[in-house]
């Protein structure tokens, strides 16, 4: 087998923007939406206290066919390490044969792919005129979903964030400036005075067991849409199952990860105050309100793994990037 290997430098060498992840990721829940891909729920080890390692494979098929899968792990406790919470690998699969074709880095599709997720539910939920967003942890997501959003709707202006360190804030704001240059980036002294009065809320911390969920509904405007991506950690239960349209990334994954008994419990939605998922949402199945509160938990799936991934192989063999291994 002839494997092309690419690195996250030799990924980022690519330029590859969040608005073509976007365009990838939203094709991804469209076809899911379509009934096209084949997306089992993540499973996964834990071999340290809140540290997970995930299998995520998937087939995307339609006009894409694609398949491949990503064993990616969280470890809260890097960051006293000075690693990074997210890394893992890529496999892609030459759907016809089953070989594998490419194994790449994972940590730039994981970072940017989920991004993307949030600025493509922006598309979907957020109010058009939104000006203002907070985004609190401010770590490798806290900047990708910034610049997500800021590409997904046209008319903010105001970045409003938090992060428990100020170090972390203080480098944020730093890339954020290169990223965004023309955008107000306001560091909040706490996790209210970030929310407050802002139109999308994303919330970015680590994930745990058992969390304390540290955003009160009272912060928030009426008219907000609140976006997790770090399951129920951050937004208490009340903002989500109260809201007029409470929409996850996949429905079978939150119900799945639901019955395990360890995430969206304790008041979290169930089924029947799920309005759709994304992929209802851009098949054009369900329509959400682009008013009043509104709730996403974007757990991260794998449609958007192989789609980015999908997305890199195509460049890199363009340009002849990577290097050809013998397996
Ligand atoms: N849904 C998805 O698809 C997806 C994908 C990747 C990562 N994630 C999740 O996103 C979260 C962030 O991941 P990351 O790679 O950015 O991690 P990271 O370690 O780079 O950043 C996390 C940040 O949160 C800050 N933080 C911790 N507790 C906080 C609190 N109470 N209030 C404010 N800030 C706080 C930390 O200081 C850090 O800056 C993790 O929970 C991760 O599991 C989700």
């Amino acid at each position: 087998m002839e494997v092309r290997v690419i690195s996250m430098k030799e990924i980022e060498s690519l330029g590859i923007s969040v608005v073509e992840v976007m365009e990838v990721v939203e094709k991804g829940f469209r076809l899911k939406g379509e009934g096209k891909v084949e997306l089992p729920a993540k499973i996964g080890i834990h071999p340290r206290h809140d540290c997970f390692i995930h299998a995520m494979p998937c087939f995307v098929g339609g006009e894409v066919d694609a398949a491949g899968i990503k064993w990616v792990s969280g470890y809260p406790i890097n960051q006293g390490k000075g690693l990074p919470y997210i890394s893992g690998v890529m496999c892609v699969n030459d759907p016809e044969t089953g070989f594998v074709k490419a194994i790449m880095d994972a940590s730039w599709i994981t970072a940017w792919r989920t991004g993307a997720a949030t600025g493509v539910c922006a598309r979907y939920m957020a109010d058009p005129d939104s000006e203002t967003i907070a985004v609190v942890g401010l770590g490798v997501q806290g900047r990708t979903n910034t610049v997500a959003l800021a590409k997904a709707l046209p008319n903010i202006k105001v970045i409003r964030a938090y992060d428990v360190y100020e170090s972390q804030a203080a480098k944020y704001k730093e890339t954020i400036r290169k990223d965004l240059p023309e955008f107000e980036i306001i560091l909040c002294g706490s996790v209210e005075e970030a929310v407050k009065g802002a139109d999308v809320v994303v919330t970015c911390t680590p994930i745990v067991a058992n969390p304390n969920r540290f955003v009160k509904s009272e912060w928030l405007k009426e008219d907000c849409l609140a976006i997790a991506v770090d399951y129920d950690s951050a937004f208490k239960a009340e903002i989500m199952v109260k809201a007029n349209a409470f929409v996850c990334d996949d429905k079978n994954q939150y119900l799945w990860t639901q019955k395990q008994g360890v995430y969206f419990q304790k008041g979290y939605p169930t089924e029947s105050e799920i309005l759709g998922d994304m992929g209802d949402l851009c098949a054009g199945k369900i329509k959400a309100p682009r008013k009043g509160r509104r709730g996403a938990v974007l757990m991260g799936i794998a449609s958007h793994d192989i789609m980015t991934a999908n997305l890199i192989l195509e460049k890199a063999q363009e340009k002849g990037i990577g290097k050809i291994v013998e397996i």
